[in-house]
């Protein structure tokens, strides 16, 4: 059944002309979660031999830039270089090719995998830690990334370092997945930019009440909203959701 179906996609990829099967992976991520848009510029970490590549390309129109290890042939409307993800200078290099900030940032990268376990799951937390770095420097606000992680114990870990910078994150397996794969891509809508996260303990005072009676404090010109709170109290409150524009906090204490 497996066979059946990486045969499949294998011989999809190779009538409809792109490099990967993986391919079809981020079609199907892209149809459910609508990340890539029309005209949207997009980063490809970990890029060869090309096939999101194309994909990016086709969804897209826009500026696209590819990175890796590796050599990628070229691709009409994409630039591509060779660099390692896990070096800081990369960055800049991918800006400088960019000529700006990505509206999405993504990621297949993986290590040649060795068979044992536990050392390619820590190789591919590693990667995917250091495509987060670089998404949270390469992004708009507001921008999506995605990420591929090989399943493991760290692999809660990384998902809520992801959810602390995002405002929506899902953990996918596509159906282009390999049945047998561990393969998980994490995908994350709207980089947060504002100056609180989830979780962060913070002293307040309420300068304004809404109509609907939820009470707000700013914070470096950023509204956190704590419910049945009144004008002018001051109280330290836990971060409960962040939004792009907003938070929502709990409070654990009135102060007089
Ligand atoms: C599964 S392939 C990507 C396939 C690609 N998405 C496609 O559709 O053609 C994983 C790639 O990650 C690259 N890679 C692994 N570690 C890397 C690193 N540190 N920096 C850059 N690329 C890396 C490998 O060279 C390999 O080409």
């Amino acid at each position: 059944m497996a066979r059946d179906q990486r045969d499949y996609y294998y011989r999809l990829a190779k009538e409809e002309g792109f490099r990967a099967r993986s391919a079809y992976k981020l079609l199907q991520i892209n149809e459910k979660f609508n990340v890539i848009k029309r005209g949207d510029s997009v980063v490809d970490l970990g890029a060869a031999p090309g096939g999101w590549l194309q994909v990016a390309e086709k969804l897209s129109g826009g500026k696209i830039v590819g990175v890796d290890l590796e050599g990628i042939s070229y691709i009409p409307g994409v630039t591509t270089f060779r660099a390692d993800i896990t070096a800081e200078s990369t960055v800049d290099l991918v800006k400088e090719a960019l000529g700006g900030e990505a509206d999405v940032v993504i990621c297949d990268a993986a290590p040649n995998l060795s068979g044992a376990w536990d050392r390619d799951h820590a190789i591919s937390v590693d990667l995917a830690r250091s495509a987060l770095q670089m998404a949270k420097k390469l992004l708009k606000p507001r921008g999506n990334f995605v990420v591929k992680v090989f399943q493991g114990d760290m692999f809660t870990d990384y998902l809520n370092e992801v959810r602390k910078e995002f405002s929506t994150v899902h953990a996918h397996s596509p159906v282009a997945s390999r049945k047998e794969s561990a393969e998980t891509y994490v995908v994350a809508k709207r980089l947060l930019t504002g100056p609180v996260r989830k979780g962060d303990r913070l002293d307040i005072e309420i300068e304004s009440v809404g109509k609907s009676g939820d009470g707000v404090a700013m914070v470096e010109g950023f509204a956190i909203i704590v419910r049945g709170s009144k004008l002018g109290e001051k109280m330290r409150v836990k971060i409960d959701a962040v939004k792009p524009n907003f938070a929502f906090a709990d409070v654990l204490e009135r102060k007089d």
